[in-house]
């Protein structure tokens, strides 16, 4: 393992009593970052800090999916202690997502989001963010943010690493997996700066504004015809259903619906998700 320091900006320094840097646990071959960091916190490591390793035996997706992670690939877990209601469990997920994906748009690499946190890029999954938390009653008093995002590694077919996407644009705005990992710690920090400083409105602004399914058709439940309006501040995907005549308004919760990757005669499907 090796032990190394990323050095704060003075705007970020403030959220963590002045703490000038932040140390970040590089391994080689881990199960799980989110895993790691748990177990580094129970052993007493001070938060906020950042586990990464080259390659993964048991990542975890959400839903309880593997996440393959070959060597080339980012994973990365960042920890923060907080002091949140549970009903805000879903806006961890919202700022880290704006921060990564306002983070990689800097450098001129137009991600956007399938709700609720998947990032796509050419219509193909880059990455993805699973957030887990540990809470006391009704509070949530820490938070992994584990990202995956595929750099120069293999992946499943239908996605797509940042290496593939810049080779094919002659455009290297990320020059090494370092500078990657440095971004995206940064990107999450900024985006938990901005939560902070009650600017969840800016977040959910870029997120809708970044989110591929904005403003189009969706078949809801398999029978109910939708458009997609974006989300509200709890992560709930806004949809104005238009199959009754009237025009009504529902929400759904991500932890309940998901919305297709793929569009199909023009439209989007919701449906419920299969509980593991
Ligand atoms: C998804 O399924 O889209 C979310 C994938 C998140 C994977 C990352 S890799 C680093 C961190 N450690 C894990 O075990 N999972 C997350």
């Amino acid at each position: 393992m090796d032990k190394n320091n990323i050095i704060l900006s003075e705007e970020i320094r403030n959220l963590f009593n002045n703490r000038e840097e932040i140390y970040c646990y590089d391994y080689d071959t881990i199960d799980s970052t989110n895993k790691k960091a748990w177990e580094l916190l129970d052993n007493g490591i001070n938060t906020p800090f950042v586990v990464t390793t080259k390659t993964q035996t048991d990542g975890k997706g959400q839903r309880g999916n593997q996440w393959q992670s070959m060597e080339g690939g980012l994973y990365l877990s960042l920890i923060l202690n907080l002091n949140l209601s549970i009903e805000q469990i879903n806006q961890i997920t919202l700022f880290s997502i704006w921060g990564v994906v306002n983070q990689l748009r800097n450098l001129a690499i137009p991600v956007q989001i399938k709700w609720l946190n998947d990032l796509i890029l050419d219509n193909c999954k880059l990455g993805g963010i699973l957030c887990e938390v540990r809470t006391q009653k009704t509070i949530i008093k820490q938070a992994i943010i584990g990202v995956g995002i595929n750099y120069q590694n293999q992946h499943p077919p239908s996605a797509i690493s940042l290496e593939e996407w810049q080779s094919k644009n002659q455009f290297y705005g990320v020059k090494s997996l370092r500078q990657l990992k440095e971004d995206i710690i940064l990107g999450i920090l900024s985006g938990y700066q901005q939560f902070l400083n009650q600017r969840i409105e800016r977040i959910i602004e870029d997120y809708n504004l970044w989110l591929k399914s904005i403003n189009c058709s969706v078949l809801l439940d398999n029978n109910i015809q939708g458009k997609i309006l974006g989300i509200n501040e709890k992560g709930f995907l806004k949809i104005e259903l238009l199959s009754l005549g009237a025009k009504t308004i529902t929400y759904l919760s991500p932890q309940d619906y998901q919305i297709s990757y793929y569009q199909k005669d023009d439209q989007y499907f919701a449906s419920p998700r299969v509980k593991v």
